[in-house]
Order: structure tokens, then C-alpha cells, then sequence
């Protein structure tokens, strides 16, 4: 084999894809019915876009982004995550003048070069939406019930909405200062990557895996404590919302992002397996300044996004998802395989699926081909059916055989597939 796949990315092979198809229906029906429209953004952009939204001292600038100059010099990235194109669509085309709010979702593939294991890729899917244009706790609210009722819809369980806020940009610059404070004095036992964050991104130390950081930081101060007035009543507002829609969750105030966007109320949809691990399958929050950050007018914004390959895992097994015939044509000899070819067509022309033995061998084989093809129905013809002009039509599961005019035969098996 002269290559194989990229390290940490995935086919998505036919027996997979009618999971993803079926995932990808009940998500476009439910924004639908939350009043979102679907954005598609392009795939590359200029890193800078990310440099400047995302932040240099994220995990993701600063060390996982497909970065590379293309032929004619453009710094270009091949997107990280989907919240920063869509600001950027919505920027640049100035969506914000017709439609001072504006709710949109979408789906596709995005890169970051982490370490690959189970439920962690290099290409990976989300899900997301973006909600521009309302300050009010109220969108909040709305976002986080569409990401609950989705999870309701699909029948999965085992999660946590996990919420904190993380406030503004004044009540943070105060927040921070204090927490550096507290850092500075428990340098030795922070982990290399937080040493270095201290001056530039503290609240990482907060989210940190490491058994060291999570000792150092027991008693340091939380940003719940920081928050001003509209801030805390902002947040306030949203959990009653969400106690107003019976929706449960935890409030986890160590729980600070990797994005620098962010501000206010922020959240992830905790996946906890058997063994107890936590893994977030969906996080999101505000980014009250990033609109402005990319050149637009001062815009609120809240969103979203599910890892796909996360959320897969998750879902009730739906067993192979391939598509199954309806009907399969056995011909046998040259004449009945030029029937066989004709027919085929008309059926799917009539919107029934049909396969058939592109290289025909005996009756036997064919049959043995059309039981293990999962078809409803089975057509058999050869030389003796084409000159009385009458075929087989076999009913797989009753195994019924019945004779059916040529001309008729694709009546026939529209009326008898109809409720297949
Ligand atoms: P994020 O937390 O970086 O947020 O990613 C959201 C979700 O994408 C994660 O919870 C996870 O399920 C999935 N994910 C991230 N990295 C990987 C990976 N390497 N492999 C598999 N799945 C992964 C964002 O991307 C924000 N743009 C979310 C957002 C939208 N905030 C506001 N609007």
C-alpha cells in the first residue's frame, strides 16, 4: 500500500455513514425548531483570525493548529474550531445590519494536531451554533435548553451540564491580578506549562490535570467571588432560566476554557463513563467582545459546539446502518440481464431501491447473492421467463413466489414495497 490515513484522522466508512446521516437529520430538524439557520464557513482561513480570537496562549495557537504558508505566502490555518469563521462570515458581510439577531448552526470537520487516543482526533467533527446580537440571559438560556433537548432527542444519558461564569473583561482583569498573586506564591509546585502561564494565562491552572496544580490551587480564589453586580446578576438570571425549564446542572467554578474568547456564562456537557472519567462531549459560553475583536460593531455573542466523534459514541448501537435493497434482480443469461439493467433503472427512477449481479452467474449463486443483500423482494428471470414475457417476484421472507407480465412488473413492486 503505497499510503495510509493521517495520523488521529478517520474514514467514515458506509457502514458508519447512516449513523452520521441520522445524527446529522434529528440536529438540522431541532435548530430548526429552535429558530437557528445553518452557516457554512470555509474549511482555511488567515491565522491571524485564530491568533486574535482563539488567543496566542491557548493550547490551540499555540501548539495544535495546521499552520502553514500556502504558494502565494498567505499565512493560512486550517480551522480549529467553527466559532471564529462564523464571526468572521458575519463581520464581513455585515449580517448584523438586516438582522439584529442572528441565530445560526453548523456542521463539519475541523483540525487541531493534538495527541490521538479514544474520542480525540486531528480531524474531528462539531456540531455548533452561534446566537449574535442579544445580551440577555434569556439566549443563554435558550442555547444551553437546545443542547439539552438534543441529547433528550438522540437518548443519550450519562452527562452533566456543567456551568460557571467567567465575567467580563473589567471584572476579570481584577479576578486575574488576584489569582496571579496566589500563584506567584506556589511557583514550585505548578506544573512547567502553568509556571509559564502565570503572567499570561493563570485561570488555566484552575482546569489543569496535573496532581501538582490541583493540590496548589486548592483555596485559591474563584471568579464567583469577583463578579460585579451586572455580572453575577447576569448569571443569576441564567440559572433561574434554566431552573425555570426544569433543566439540571452543576456549577463548576473551576471550569475556565481553553479559548481566551470567552466571557460570562460558560459550559460543558460532561460525558461520565463507567470508570468515572469526565470528558466534555460539548462546551460553549459567551464571547461578549470577540465581534468587536474582529472589526464589527460591539455584538454580543453565545454558542456552542459537540464533538461529533464523542457524541457517536455515546448513542444507543443502532446496528449497521447500510441501506438495504428493496428489490434484487436475478437474471440469468444475456437477454434477461439486458432486461435486468432496464428494470433496475426504472425502479429507482421510481424511488425503489434495486441492486443487482453485475457479473451473473447461475440461479444459486444469484439467489445466495440476493438472501445475503437483506432485499424485501427478489425478480428471477432467464431465457424461459423472457419468451413467456412473465418474471418471478419472490417475497424474501415468506419465500412466495408469484408470476408477474414483464410489463408489469414495476407496479407490481411499487404497490408491494409501498409501506417498506
Ligand atoms: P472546544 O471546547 O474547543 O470549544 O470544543 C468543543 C467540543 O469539540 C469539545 O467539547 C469536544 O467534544 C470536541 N473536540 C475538541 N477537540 C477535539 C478533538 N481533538 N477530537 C475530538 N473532539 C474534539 C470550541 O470549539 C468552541 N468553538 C465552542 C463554542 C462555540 N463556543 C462558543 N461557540
Amino acid at each position: 500500500m503505497l499510503t495510509q490515513a493521517i495520523k488521529g484522522v478517520k474514514d467514515i466508512l458506509p457502514a458508519d455513514s447512516a449513523k452520521w446521516q441520522s445524527l446529522e437529520k434529528t440536529v438540522r430538524e431541532l435548530f430548526s425548531d429552535y429558530g437557528f439557520s445553518e452557516i457554512r464557513t470555509p474549511i482555511i482561513e488567515h491565522t491571524v483570525l485564530f491568533a486574535r480570537s482563539i488567543g496566542a496562549t491557548s493550547d490551540i495557537v499555540e501548539k495544535e493548529m495546521y499552520a502553514f504558508k500556502d504558494q502565494g505566502g498567505d499565512e493560512i490555518t486550517l480551522r480549529p474550531e467553527g466559532t471564529a469563521g462564523v464571526v468572521r462570515a458575519y463581520v464581513e458581510h455585515k449580517l448584523f445590519a438586516p438582522q439584529p439577531v442572528t441565530k445560526v448552526y453548523y456542521l463539519g470537520p475541523m483540525f487541531r494536531r493534538e495527541r490521538p487516543q479514544a474520542g480525540r482526533l486531528r480531524q474531528f467533527h462539531q456540531i455548533g451554533v452561534e446566537a449574535l446580537g442579544v445580551s440577555e440571559p434569556g439566549i443563554d438560556v435558550d442555547v444551553l435548553a437546545a443542547l439539552v433537548e438534543l441529547f433528550n432527542r438522540l437518548g443519550v444519558s450519562g452527562v452533566e451540564l456543567h456551568i460557571n461564569s467567567l465575567g467580563c473583561r473589567d471584572c476579570r482583569a481584577a479576578y486575574k491580578a488576584a489569582l496571579k498573586d496566589f500563584l506567584m506564591q506556589r511557583m514550585d509546585s505548578l506544573c512547567p506549562d502553568c509556571q509559564r502561564r502565570v503572567e499570561t494565562n493563570p485561570l488555566r491552572a484552575l482546569d489543569c490535570k496535573s496532581e501538582h496544580c490541583k493540590t496548589a490551587t486548592n483555596g485559591a480564589p474563584m471568579m464567583s467571588e469577583y463578579l460585579d453586580d451586572d455580572c453575577r446578576a447576569h448569571f443569576e438570571s441564567v440559572k433561574q432560566g434554566l431552573d425555570d425549564l426544569g433543566i439540571k446542572y452543576v456549577i463548576n467554578p473551576r471550569m475556565v476554557r481553553g479559548l481566551d474568547y470567552y466571557t460570562r456564562t460558560t459550559f460543558e456537557m460532561i460525558a461520565i463513563d463507567k470508570k468515572g472519567a469526565q470528558n466534555a462531549v460539548a462546551a460553549g459560553g459567551r464571547y461578549d467582545g470577540l465581534v468587536e475583536e474582529i472589526g464589527g460593531p460591539p455584538t454580543p455573542g453565545i454558542g456552542f459546539a459537540i464533538g461529533v466523534e464523542r457524541l457517536l459514541i455515546m448513542l444507543p448501537e443502532a446496528g449497521d446502518g447500510a441501506p438495504l435493497p428493496k428489490v434484487y434482480i436475478a437474471a440469468i443469461g444475456g437477454q434477461a440481464a439486458r432486461f435486468g439493467q432496464k428494470l433496475a433503472d426504472a425502479l429507482r427512477k421510481s424511488g425503489i431501491s434495486a441492486e443487482r449481479d453485475y457479473s451473473p452467474g447461475g440461479l444459486k449463486n444469484q439467489m445466495k447473492k440476493a438472501d445475503r443483500s437483506g432485499a424485501a423482494y427478489t425478480v428471477i428471470i432467464g431465457e424461459e421467463e423472457m419468451t413467456k414475457g412473465a418474471a418471478l417476484l419472490r417475497n424474501m421472507k415468506t419465500r412466495e413466489q408469484a408470476e408477474v407480465e414483464l410489463d408489469k412488473l414495476v407496479e407490481e413492486i411499487k404497490t408491494r414495497t409501498r409501506f417498506l
